[in-house]
């Protein structure tokens, strides 16, 4: 068991939840806004009017500085957090797909270095050469897209790979095509938002109104196909988060994902009527809507997935719920229950130097932090607060502690209690003084 990272009032996964969300703004963009160019590039080569040229020239510079500096840090920032977070969930995806990664990062580097590329050359060499570095870059963006999605959605349906353990049985999964094709489709409304901004700093009036249309228009394509696929998504997720939806109730997300969907669509099919009206204001206002849909809608991508990091397999407090006999991996559940989770506690022996005599309550809050921590607050306030949470169900003493746990199973969201009978007093001891006040 490894060492667990608490981040007091919110939640390690809140953190890495709020990264993720803003990675993905500059994620598709990288995957969207190269179409944008090269088709915008295509059009001035075909009307021959290098005007349209100082919107590729100013898209790609938004491309570069946006998702290539905030992308890749926040993108840092996903793996730095997902690893202190969940070490051991990284470690298992990782064991199962270092190569999916590995073949993600080249792509990733023709991407990074093919926008300096097209940046740099634009006008300096033949007009078919440079659309074809476009294409390339375009193309192998979204194949990283194609990738990542084949672990994202792994992660919430192994589907046979938890009988055959097989790279490509976990990731060709039940929602593997539903999601990347709406990631795929929604992508191009996340880039015409962008490109519509862009398009308003146009000084050339019909140039504008040209290329606010086009964009208006691959845009509006993006969400109707895009809704149309995440409906398909949305029915192909296993009963399991149905119930988790139905149990809890995350109403106000539906609304902001559903509103900022229809916002969207609407603002797309104004710029289309009346291209004139283009400016900046709104269009940033857009991509503020844009972010709060993707906010809700990756919230509960994540939500379904709960209690587990990977579905079936691994809570998200790290603890193994079934055998893998493909994989040679054991369950955890009954090895926690004779052994306890301390003895595998990776710092065990240089916190707990004298085991017999150490602090029971020390060993409760470490506990707390394992298997508690990742989803609650430890303190007062913050994130479904345990404290405030115990409050309202009228839970005060160790006993009633100790009869809750047993209750747990009984949530479908979350992880049921593990450890030995030691343990659980343990625990019971340290949450019963976080519910009186005390740390
Ligand atoms: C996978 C995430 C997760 C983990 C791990 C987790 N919980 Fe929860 N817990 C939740 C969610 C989600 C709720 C619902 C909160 C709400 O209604 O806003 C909840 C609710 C609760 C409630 C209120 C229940 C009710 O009926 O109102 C208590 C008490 C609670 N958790 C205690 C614990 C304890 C103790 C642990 C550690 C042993 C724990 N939880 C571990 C996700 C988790």
């Amino acid at each position: 068991m490894y060492p667990v990272w608490e981040f007091p009032y919110l939640t390690s996964g809140i953190i890495l939840g709020i990264i993720a969300a803003f990675h993905i703004l500059p994620s598709h963009l990288s995957t969207s806004l190269m179409w944008f160019n090269v088709l915008i590039e295509r059009k001035a080569y075909k009307e021959n009017n290098l005007e349209y040229l100082n919107f590729v020239k100013k898209n790609t510079l938004l491309l570069l500085i946006f998702a290539y500096i905030f992308g890749s840090l926040s993108g840092v920032g996903i793996w730095f957090s997902a690893t202190l977070a969940n070490p051991k969930g990284i470690s298992a995806l990782i064991h199962n797909y270092v190569w999916g990664w590995a073949t993600e990062w080249c792509f990733f580097v023709i991407e990074v270095i093919g926008i300096y590329i097209y940046y740099y050359t634009l006008g300096k060499v033949s007009q078919k050469l440079h659309l074809k570095i476009g294409y390339i870059f375009a193309i192998s963006s979204w194949i990283t897209m194609v990738i990542i999605v084949g672990i994202l959605s792994f992660q919430l349906t192994p589907g046979k790979w938890l009988e055959s353990g097989k790279f490509f049985d976990g990731f060709f999964n039940p929602t593997y095509w539903q999601q990347l094709l709406t990631r795929t489709f929604f992508m191009f409304s996340i880039g015409g938002l962008f490109a519509l901004a862009v398009a308003s700093r146009i000084k050339n009036i019909e140039i504008r109104e040209k290329v606010s249309r086009f964009s208006a228009k691959l845009g509006i394509i993006g969400v109707i196909l895009g809704s149309l696929f995440l409906s398909g998504y949305i029915n192909s997720l296993p009963k399991s988060s149905y119930e988790i939806f139905k149990n809890l109730n995350y109403s106000a997300l539906y609304k902001f994902g559903t509103y900022s969907i229809v916002l969207i669509a609407f603002y797309f099919l104004f710029i289309l009527i009346k291209p004139r009206y283009v400016h900046i204001v709104p269009s940033i206002i857009f991509i503020m809507v844009a972010f709060l849909g993707i906010w809700s809608g990756e919230r509960l991508r994540e939500i379904a997935r709960k209690p587990y990091v990977i579905n079936e397999v691994m809570y998200s407090n790290q603890i193994i719920s079934k055998d893998l006999d493909a994989k040679g991996v054991k369950s955890e559940v009954e090895k926690f229950q004779k052994e306890g989770i301390l003895n595998s506690f990776f710092l065990r022996d240089q916190i707990f130097r004298d085991w017999e005599k150490s602090d029971i309550l020390l060993k409760g809050r470490i506990l707390a932090k394992i298997q508690c921590s990742s989803c609650h607050s430890l303190q007062k306030s913050g994130l479904r607060p345990l404290p405030k949470l115990f409050e309202s169900l009228n839970i005060k003493t160790k006993d009633d502690l100790l009869g809750f746990f047993d209750m747990l199973e009984t949530y479908s969201f979350m992880p049921p209690i593990s450890g030995t009978e030691e343990e659980k007093e343990a625990l019971a001891l340290y949450l019963e003084r976080i519910i009186e006040g005390g740390k």
